[in-house]
């Protein structure tokens, strides 16, 4: 695999096969990346990003708040639930610690698979596949709109053992995907292939505090032909029917099990403006 070819201007070279990078449009991955402080962003997802941050000036704190949720959500899956086997839909750029390093430093058996639709995700794939000695990682270039085929790829198959519980991770993506496209259906199916003991974990953007800012950013988006859909805490919650919720339910992201270490202010609701929750399926 080799690495980005950021001289070729539009595509990476990846095994052999051309990718296209799509740099004259911003990517959710990628102004992601940017608002992180990371590296592999390119000028249409900066400008995208300094217009979300113009309409809302908070718009660097929910993703800071979502990589804490991650790594607080991950431990708890691995070292309270015991899970050892992740499956981590609309995963990024790799930032560490990647679920794998999370999980592996609580069991060093812990096998990951990764799942995003972005062909930049894809050319950093390697960074995901180095996974400690005794576990294992895959990466699925994949959509959440098409949950079947990630679910029968031979990639997670020959990664997750399905008869066994395994910690679904959707942080950050499903307000990338539109109503029409269903997204409690889609958690649904995803769901319904994991046996019980399973988990969720989930982080959503909702303009529950702040409408005005957050239909700001989402104007941005759309401008830029990407769909960005903040939803309030009722549709959210809807995303875990039938499932039973870990303590504290779902919440303002800094109120979930803060980990006393983590130093720091607590940002605003308002600031944060992301909902995240953990719960088991029956
Ligand atoms: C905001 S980032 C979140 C990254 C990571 N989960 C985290 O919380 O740090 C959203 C990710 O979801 C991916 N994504 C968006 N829509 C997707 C789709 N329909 N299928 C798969 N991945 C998608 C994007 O490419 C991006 O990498």
């Amino acid at each position: 695999m080799a690495e980005t070819d950021r001289t070729e201007g539009r595509q990476a070279d990846l095994d052999g096969s051309k990718i296209d990078l799509q740099f004259d449009r911003p990517h959710p991955a990628r102004v992601y990346d940017y608002l992180l402080g990371g590296k592999d962003n390119f000028a249409a997802d900066r400008q995208a990003a300094e217009a979300g941050l113009r309409a809302n000036p908070n718009s660097r704190t929910p993703p800071r708040e979502n990589r804490a949720f991650l790594r607080r959500a991950v431990t708890y899956l691995a070292r309270e639930a015991g899970i050892t086997q992740f499956l981590d839909i609309g995963t990024g750029i790799p930032t560490s610690p990647n679920v794998h390093e999370i999980a592996q430093a609580i069991s060093s058996q812990a096998r990951v698979v990764y799942v995003d639709n972005d062909p930049i995700v894809l050319t950093h794939a390697r960074a995901l596949l180095a996974t400690g000695p005794g576990g294992k990682t895959a990466y699925i270039d994949a959509d959440v709109r098409n949950p079947d085929a990630i679910l029968r790829s031979a990639e997670l198959l020959d990664t997750l053992d399905l008869d066994k519980p395994v910690g679904l991770l959707l942080i950050a993506i499903l307000h990338f995907v539109g109503d029409d496209d269903d997204p409690a259906g889609l958690v649904n199916r995803l769901l319904a292939a994991l046996p019980g003991g399973s988990y969720l974990a989930l982080t959503h953007l909702t303009g529950d505090y702040d409408p005005a800012a957050w239909e700001g950013v989402a104007a941005v988006y759309r401008r830029s032909g990407v769909i960005m859909q903040v939803r309030p805490k009722a549709s959210i919650e809807r995303y875990f029917a039938g499932l039973e919720m870990v303590d504290p339910g779902l919440v303002s992201l800094p109120d979930w099990r803060p980990d006393p270490a983590e130093v720091g202010t607590r940002p605003t609701d308002a600031e944060v403006s992301v909902y995240g929750g953990v719960a088991r399926k029956p």
